[in-house]
């Protein structure tokens, strides 16, 4: 692998939060962080302080559990933002606060209703303010793939001026193109950041299905961070999937030789910690976490990887921690069968637990053909996941 390390940056907890049926309880954001802590992503956002008096205990409590981890904290370029964010992130080991301001026409004339001078002063003044209160300081420019370039650079300027340490260019609506992200993110390096120590961010969302796409994309033309999403939640089509990044980085490591400290066997028991909290889990083919990732149906398939799991498979299933099982859970399985899944799946459930789930279990077999992790996910009785690596 070569030098260049990726930061994982996570933002389940805030863009995935943000979403519809995403919201979550403070000790499932608590346990939803340690899992991410032990994952390895470089910087989790914990929330937007300001928002509401939950998102600011939220991000108070996440800087007080994790502690290796850099906590960010997401706040307008607003003083008021600014001064919560700060005193969220008191206590952090390593606090950074994210201020934001949209930088497109459209957005300034039709939600912000402000110049271009105007916004060139509050993200100024703002990344100026934060700096006074955490060394770490990551300025986005809100929708800047629909922003004119030459303003874009003159507020991503102004920001370095007053103390950025990160430039994030958001793709907002998911509107652009793998090409033309890269030749964006050029720009920005050659035009803003050129030799200082500023670190280039990308944040994609997925509206057209190209975020991983178009992170990888701007990976290859200079950014060092990414920020994603575990089962890519987030607003309406969600973030980039940090699970498919980072194993298109691991599988693809020939022609993306970057280096990230992502433990990859600690993705499933991720991806299944969400979906237990979260109001939906993910798709049945969802790339790396789906439950048919690596499952095999037609004969030739069967035939070629049982000859070799390399016809069809360009990963193992151990290597994002999809638990090794051969049993299959049915109405005739057991209680011992259902255990034992249950604990590949990270939960420790006693036996009052067991004997609440076992009978629901075979009702629920007694309906359905298959019985899947998902469907055990749903009897399981909520916070009893410990997520501990399969
Ligand atoms: O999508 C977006 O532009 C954002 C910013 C706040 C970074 O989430
Ligand atoms: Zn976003």
């Amino acid at each position: 692998m070569s030098n260049k390390k990726i930061a994982i940056f996570d933002t389940t907890l805030r863009d995935g939060e943000q979403s519809p049926g995403c919201s979550m309880y403070l000790e499932e954001k608590i346990s939803m962080a340690r899992q991410l802590e032990k994952l390895g992503v470089d910087v989790i956002e914990a929330g937007f302080p300001f928002a509401s008096d939950g998102d600011f205990r939220s991000v108070v409590a996440v800087a007080d559990e994790c502690r290796n981890t850099t906590i960010a904290a997401l706040c307008r370029t607003v003083v008021s933002d600014i001064e919560s964010a700060a005193k969220a992130l008191k206590t952090a080991k390593r606090g950074r606060i994210h201020t934001f301001i949209a930088t497109s026409d459209i957005h300034l004339q039709y939600k912000l209703k402000k110049t271009r001078d105007e916004v060139i002063e509050m993200a100024s003044k703002a990344v100026a303010a934060a700096r006074e209160c955490v060394d770490e300081v990551e300025f986005s420019a809100e929708d800047a793939t629909r922003s004119d370039v030459d303003f874009l650079c003159q507020v991503f300027s102004a920001a370095v001026d007053a103390g950025a340490t990160i430039l994030n260019v958001p793709d907002t609506v998911g509107y652009t193109l793998p090409n033309e992200y890269a030749e964006l993110v050029r720009t920005v390096k050659e035009r803003v950041v050129g030799n200082k120590d500023v670190a280039i961010s990308v944040h994609c969302h997925n509206d057209l299905g190209l975020a991983v796409a178009n992170s990888l994309a701007a990976i290859e033309a200079g950014a060092t961070q990414v920020e994603c999403t575990i089962n890519g939640v987030g607003e309406r089509a969600g973030n980039a999937s940090l699970e498919e990044l980072v194993m298109a980085m691991a599988v693809r490591a020939d022609k993306m030789p970057w280096s990230n400290s992502i433990d990859t066997t600690q993705l499933y028991p991720t991806s299944q910690l969400l979906s237990s909290i979260v109001s939906f889990g993910v798709q049945p083919n969802k790339a790396i976490v789906g439950r048919n990732a690596f499952a095999h149906e037609a004969g030739v398939h069967q035939h070629g990887v049982l000859s070799n799991p390399l016809c069809y498979e360009i990963m193992t299933p151990e290597s994002v921690g999809v638990p090794k099982n051969s049993l299959v859970l049915g109405k005739h399985s057991g209680r011992h069968a259902l255990i034992s899944r249950y604990e590949a799946l990270g939960f420790k459930l006693d036996d009052s637990e067991i004997a609440s789930i076992y009978p629901r279990f075979i009702a629920l077999a007694d309906r359905k053909k298959n019985v899947y992790d998902q469907d055990l996910l749903a009897l399981a009785p909520a916070g009893s996941q410990t997520a501990v690596a399969a």
